[in-house]
């Protein structure tokens, strides 16, 4: 199972959630079984790692995220993962712009799709540390919700024995 979470500069929301969704997923029986990746739908900064205020809520819980680079989304990731997970409806609308339509079924929103009463995760990038834990809080969530429905859905559709 691949998953891509995006959001709009891949330096906020999309590294957090990728690192609390790694940890959350190793922590699990589903360990060694779910590749997870995030991109932006903006290019403004490609290449760097997340931004510092990022990094250190992610410390701050324990989570090392500075290793992650941002890249861009390309249309390819349509094919290349089972699920694309976006931070907002805006995210959602770019990613369905730029990928094939036969891909669409499997963009949605993060939230949403992990079961959490929220739809769209805000951009704390004009806000302030505290707009970080927010952010953080709505994630964590989200990356236990994550982890509940792929455990659900691969108790209903059990591995074939060899
Ligand atoms: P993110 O936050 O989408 O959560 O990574 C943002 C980062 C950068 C910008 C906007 C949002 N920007 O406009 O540069």
């Amino acid at each position: 199972m691949r998953l891509l979470v995006v959001c709009l500069g891949n330096i906020c929301r999309s590294p957090m959630a990728e690192g609390l969704i790694r940890a959350r997923i190793e922590a699990s029986p589903l360990r060694g079984r779910v590749d997870v990746d995030s991109a932006g739908t903006g290019d403004w900064h490609v290449g760097q790692p997340p931004d510092r205020r990022a990094i250190s809520t992610a410390r701050r819980h324990g989570i090392e995220i500075g290793g992650q680079r941002a890249r861009e989304l390309v249309a390819a990731d349509g094919e290349r993962f089972d699920w694309l997970l976006c931070a907002d409806g805006d995210n959602l609308d770019a990613v369905r712009r730029r990928i094939d339509p036969s891909c669409h079924p499997r963009a949605e929103r993060l939230l949403v799709w992990a079961g959490i009463a929220a739809a769209d995760v805000p951009d704390p990038y004009t806000g302030d540390e505290r707009a970080f834990e927010r952010v953080w809080a709505l994630l964590d969530a989200a990356a236990d919700g994550v982890v509940a429905r792929l455990l659900a859905e691969s108790a209903a559709a059990p591995r074939r024995s060899p």
